[in-house]
């Protein structure tokens, strides 16, 4: 099943798992709408022919939902008399940590195997370098930057570009650097009002007609994007300011290549890792390799950013 926030990659990741059961002759059950649809038994029998044409689609097949009743023991309770009645022995669940939190305390209540795959366009989760969904994500939130690029300089404007990233700020980071951003704007550093102004007036000094500052949603610079506009407007009167909030776009379109090929063996190590008897672990990808990594480190460990990046952005910006 998958749960909470869709990324792209979230199909190729159900695709694998289902042609993993096929290959070892067991049998797959698709829940719809995440841990609603698991209480509701809103299940569907998958073979390896229910996945075809779906490694390439953006948002995800099995639906997703955020689900209320599955935090309340009486929602769990249902969710395993209707799985036992189904005669489900294990579960894949591909979200993030609000989904692996359910899954952790499912099966501390009712025993039931259960292994997380990374799927969030966050990048936010202990235990891999990568969450499926973050590649293509990034590679869709360049491309609005280009384009944002193109009236930027023909305008001589500054604009203010907010990405997702919930409360970390690996999108803004990456995206930053890889679209030539004039500042990025993230929780984990707090640049300050001031030496935000500073570093504008100085890009302007240099001779540059227009300016990208991406800032994550989360960072906590401004109390918000556009009031962050307002401070720059009425400080500098040397740019004409505009925001651009880009919001869910970022989570749809067509998995890149890499979150294709990182699903597919994500899906093959979360089914051999039931089959092999292992419970409880997120999979993910450490140095190139599939690792296992146990659900709870992965829900209260800390995804550290790389503030390499910031410092190469800020030579880039010389
Ligand atoms: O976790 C993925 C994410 O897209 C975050 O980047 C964002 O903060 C949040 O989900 C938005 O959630 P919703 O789709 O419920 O508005």
């Amino acid at each position: 099943m998958t749960s909470g926030g869709d990324a792209p990659g979230m199909n190729a990741a159900i695709r694998s798992v289902v042609r993993t059961c096929a290959f070892h002759k067991i049998e797959c059950v698709g829940i719809y709408r995440g841990y609603e649809g698991l209480i509701e038994g809103d299940f569907k029998s998958m073979n390896a022919r229910s996945v075809k044409g779906i490694i390439n689609k953006g948002g995800t097949v099995l639906k997703s939902a955020r689900s209320k009743e599955f935090r309340t023991k009486e929602g769990r309770m249902k969710a395993y008399q209707v799985l036992k009645e189904a005669q489900i022995d294990a579960l894949v669940t591909i979200g993030g940590d609000g989904t692996f939190t359910g899954a952790m305390i499912f099966n501390q209540e009712f025993g039931i195997p259960v292994i997380g795959i990374p799927g969030t366009i966050d990048n936010d989760i202990f235990g891999t370098s990568y969450t499926l969904g973050f590649d293509t994500a990034l590679n869709t939130v360049v491309d609005a930057i280009d384009k944002i690029r193109d009236t930027a300089s023909s305008h001589n404007r500054l604009f203010f570009v907010e990405v997702m990233g919930r409360d970390v700020g690996h999108i803004a980071l990456n995206v930053g650097v890889g679209a030539g951003a004039e500042e990025i704007l993230i929780p984990e550093e707090n640049l300050g009002l001031d030496r935000l102004l500073e570093s504008l007036r100085r890009s302007k000094q240099s001779g540059k007609s227009s300016s990208i500052v991406v800032v994550a949603e989360g960072d906590k610079i401004g109390k918000n994007v556009f009031e962050l506009k307002d401070y720059v407007e009425q400080n500098m009167t040397e740019y004409e300011v505009r925001v651009s909030v880009l919001g869910h776009m970022q989570r749809g379109g067509s998995p890149s290549c890499f979150d294709r090929v990182l699903a597919s063996r994500m899906g093959v190590k979360a089914v051999e890792s039931l089959l092999d008897g292992k419970s409880k672990f997120m999979v993910g990808l450490l140095n190139d390799k599939m690792s296992l990594t146990p659900l709870d480190q992965a829900i209260k460990g800390q995804s550290k950013i790389n503030l390499e990046l910031l410092r190469v952005s800020d030579i880039m910006t010389t």
